[in-house]
């Protein structure tokens, strides 16, 4: 192909994957952002296989079209199988075929430089440019890898959620980050290749070092941070390929993700190094839920909650994620059309970390037609709770919980949460007394104008609509 049709061909995919992050940024417009994204991605896909040139060789032919099929069809099925509560591990692992994917292209061009045109005319071994960028590639792709393997078996149970912290952690993930960069060194200072393989299996034990110490609380902000090294890991074998489209959807990758994680580090109120540093969250925070509660609590049916919302001129309603478990969205968006038809106001109201990915809430009332004009985010609605006569939480724990503000021993302390006990009755559906992710207790259950609605989010919702 001649290399400026590739050129304006990568320029096109490149503006269409600009246009996809731009469409994704809104519920309203994130369909259309998916399709451009895949159009993009299409083209550059077709672009870079016809780029290769002419082979005629079968073998060639049958491993591109089986890879094609192969990724395409297990990518294709578990897109339509996995629940949209399993997401976060989703990404997890796909971020590892990210990591995965840099570390395959580095080692082929240290395996055999010549197909890669890296070598160095004068000293016939690898140049020096393509060493650091074979190194680079190899080392955060494989600290990608096994830090999203690690980070997707602790979302799905498959490792303890706990943080597993051990005396020296610190120490040890700084002499390991020290070691890979003598050895990068070494790699481009001699050019022999018993450095990278060095660098390569370091890379991986890093990628489980860095991680373990980090506890579930924390792990929507890993995924995001790891969704962002994959991107930059793709971007530096776009170099080593010398692939202009990898380059840029890499780039866009890498600082997308890192964005997406200020913004979730803002959210939690935790900071990039500590969270980086581990130690926070897991099943049952220590000291603060394991015991189990006595305390009395005010319960209510289905027929209370109606005779509540029934009276109320205005209610916002706060999911959580129980209303992704029990895919309630669909019986929330019908009471909602009966109370307003009724004369009550209803607004949602969504934390940023609120379910189990970013958008988790936003996605299913989208799903459900929930008009967004309904749909407040934490900032734009707290300070309405107190002139609010009832908050109905809908399957939300952490999001709720004023040990963030109130508690400094809380493992959530200084989340910003939303300030659901200054209205007059606060209704919360949940099965039990039990704690949310961040496995702690929440006081809001015992308070006075508190009442309890234990069922099945999406079972009370639809007997309250009954009662209504
Ligand atoms: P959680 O604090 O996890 O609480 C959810 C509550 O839903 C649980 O206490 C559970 O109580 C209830 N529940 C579960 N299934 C239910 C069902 N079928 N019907 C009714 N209730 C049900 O959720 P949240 O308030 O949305 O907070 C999110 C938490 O997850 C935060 O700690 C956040 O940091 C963390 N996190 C967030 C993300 C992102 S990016 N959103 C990703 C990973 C983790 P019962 O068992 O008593 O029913």
């Amino acid at each position: 192909m001649d290399a400026n049709i590739e050129a304006i061909l990568y320029l096109i995919s490149g503006v269409l994957f600009i246009l996809s992050v731009r469409g994704l940024s809104s519920p309203e417009t994130a369909r259309t952002g998916n399709v451009l994204g895949m159009i993009g991605m299409g083209i550059a896909i077709i672009v870079t296989i016809v780029g290769l040139g002419e082979f005629t060789d079968p073998l060639t032919i049958g491993m591109i079209a089986g890879g094609i099929a192969l990724g395409g069809g297990i990518g294709a099925l578990l897109a339509t199988r996995v629940p949209m509560t399993d997401m976060p591990q989703t990404v997890g692992m796909l971020n590892s075929f990210g990591g995965m994917s840099a570390v395959l292209v580095s080692v082929a061009a240290v395996l055999s430089p010549a197909d890669f045109n890296i070598v160095d005319v004068a000293t016939n071994a690898i140049s020096m440019g393509s060493s650091i960028e074979t190194s680079l590639g190899v080392i955060v792709g494989a600290i990608t890898f096994s830090g999203s393997v690690i980070a997707a078996g602790k979302l799905q149970g498959v490792i303890s959620g706990a943080p597993i912290v051990f005396k020296g952690q610190h120490p040890l993930n700084a002499l390991l980050t020290i070691a890979a960069l003598v050895m990068i060194g070494m790699f481009v200072v001699t050019g022999d290749a018993t450095w990278f393989w060095a660098v390569t299996a370091l890379a991986f034990l890093m990628g489980i070092t860095l991680i373990i110490p980090i506890g579930g609380a924390d792990m929507p902000v890993v995924i995001a941070i790891l969704n962002s090294y994959s991107g930059f890991a793709g971007a530096i074998v776009g170099f080593t390929l010398g692939n202009t489209a990898l380059i840029i959807t890499g780039a866009m990758v890498g600082s997308s993700g890192a964005i997406l994680s200020y913004i979730m580090c803002k959210a939690m109120n935790r900071s990039f190094i500590s969270v980086m540093l581990g130690g926070f969250g897991g099943e049952v925070a220590e000291g603060a839920g394991g015991e189990v509660e006595t305390r009395p609590v005010k319960q209510g049916n289905a027929d209370d909650a109606a005779f509540v919302l029934k009276s109320a001129g205005s209610l916002i309603i706060v999911p959580g994620y129980g209303m992704a478990v029990a895919q309630a969205q669909h019986a929330i968006r019908e009471l909602t059309d009966e109370l307003q038809a009724k004369g009550v106001s209803v607004k949602f109201a969504i934390h940023p970390v609120a379910g189990r990915m970013p958008g988790h809430m936003n996605v299913l009332l989208a799903e459900a037609n929930v008009s967004y004009d309904d749909v407040y985010e934490l900032e734009d609605i707290n300070s309405e709770f107190s002139q609010t006569d009832v908050v109905l939480v809908i399957g939300a724990n952490d999001v709720t919980n004023p040990a963030a503000k109130t508690d400094p021993t809380s493992p959530i302390f200084g989340m910003p949460v939303l300030d659901v006990e200054n209205a007059g009755t606060v209704l919360f559906i949940k099965r039990s007394l039990a704690s949310g992710y961040a496995g702690i207790h929440n006081p809001l259950f015992f308070e006075d104008n508190t009442m309890m609605l234990f069922a099945d989010a999406k079972k009370m919702v639809e007997d309250i609509v009954k009662a209504l």
